[in-house]
């Protein structure tokens, strides 16, 4: 998955863009503004639960266009105090996407210059300084808003089966027959291999997936949040360790086998929440996942929907804002789907006992 997926000559991210109508899958932040602007009331409101601590990082890993970004900061632009000592920074290993966030959110390119921490830094157009990194390790320590939307989904996974002779791991190996017109085929190990150590035990599922990187990434966050303060948002597609086989590749917004022609179309795996869950358990303190659905209604998409609707005048633009939300919220569409999780730094217990945050 990563190389199929970032490789730097050939990484199916790396060179193009591959978002909306015209690319291979649309995200939440590309179907409507209401879904950014609901996140940053969120995080502007635990800001202010948190005493209002200044100076503020805003940190997003894979953030695609940089759509999802512009939304929060117009959020954030009501409130000088703090977009004063705001500094937001990005995560992303792709050089094009990083120049398509830049124009997104500064209006400009700029050269990206490897030698140091950051590779680009800008200013966006509202004056925010954005510094851009290869890796969350290289971000400085401070107060932070982690958010991480269709992140994790993108990192690889270890995929076991269980055998009558126990688990085996499924590896992707070449295929020599001249009647496999992919030349590439799924393989398992004759014995166990070294990453089955990553079972739980206990585990009954017959077919199983774990991203130890996901995992590595959570409890990174979790010590930066002890340390620093601050709150983490991840949101995914996932399930509750309950699902098997998730691993699918999506072109032109069609399932497209995942061995077939690698690096031209998006490859995915659902998150395991409860798998991130049990990595950070006793070093943060989590909410949910609660489902899109449930997240964006409490946090008043129906009142931001009403508000945009009165000053929309067009029928046509006033029908493209009720079918982004309900493409957004309903169960059968992106609401139940996709789930949001939360992580606080653990020193908070008592104070989210009493006071949780909104949405979960
Ligand atoms: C599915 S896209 C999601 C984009 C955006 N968050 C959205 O929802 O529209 C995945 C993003 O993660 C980035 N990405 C993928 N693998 C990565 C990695 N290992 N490290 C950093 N960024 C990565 C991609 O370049 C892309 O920006």
């Amino acid at each position: 998955m990563r190389e199929v997926l970032v490789n730097p000559q050939a990484g199916y991210y790396m060179h193009r863009d591959v978002f909306g109508q015209a690319g291979d899958f649309t995200t939440s932040p590309e179907v409507s503004q209401m879904f950014g602007e609901m996140i940053g009331v969120w995080m502007l409101n635990e800001w202010f639960k948190a005493g209002m601590p200044q100076p503020v990082q805003l940190v997003e890993t894979g953030p695609g266009r940089g759509t999802l970004m512009s939304d929060i900061i117009r959020v954030f632009s009501k409130y000088n105090e703090l977009i004063e000592s705001l500094h937001v920074r990005l995560v992303e290993v792709s050089p094009h996407l990083a120049r398509v966030q830049e124009e997104c959110l500064c209006g400009t390119s700029t050269a990206s210059n490897w030698t140091g921490d950051a590779f680009k830094t800008s200013t966006s157009r509202n004056g925010i300084p954005i510094s851009w990194y290869r890796d969350i390790q290289l971000v400085p320590k401070a107060f932070s808003f982690f958010l991480a939307h269709e992140f994790l989904d993108a990192l690889p996974v270890h995929k076991f089966q269980r055998t009558e002779s126990g688990w085996r791991e499924i590896l992707v190996d070449i295929c020599e027959s001249p009647d496999s017109p992919l030349h590439l085929k799924m393989v398992l190990t004759p014995s166990r291999s070294p990453a089955t150590m990553l079972i739980p035990e206990g585990e009954e599922r017959k077919h199983l997936e774990i991203c130890p990187q996901a995992g590595v990434f959570v409890e990174h966050l979790a010590e930066r949040l002890e340390e620093s303060g601050g709150v983490s948002l991840i949101v995914d597609y996932g399930h509750m360790g309950e699902k098997e086989d998730t691993f699918r590749a999506f072109k032109n917004h069609q399932l497209h086998d995942p061995l077939s022609l690698p690096g031209s179309a998006d490859l995915t795996a659902d998150v395991d929440f409860e798998y991130l869950r049990r990595c950070v358990e006793g070093k943060a303190y989590t909410f949910g996942p609660v489902s899109q659905g449930k997240y964006l209604t409490s946090m008043g998409i129906g009142v931001r929907l009403r508000k945009l609707l009165e000053v929309t005048r067009d029928r046509k633009e006033a029908e493209n804002l009720l079918s982004a939300y309900d493409m957004l919220v309903s169960p059968q569409k992106m609401g139940e789907r996709f789930k949001f999780f939360a992580m606080f730094p653990k020193a908070m217990t008592q104070l989210l006992e009493s006071n949780p945050p909104a949405g979960f």
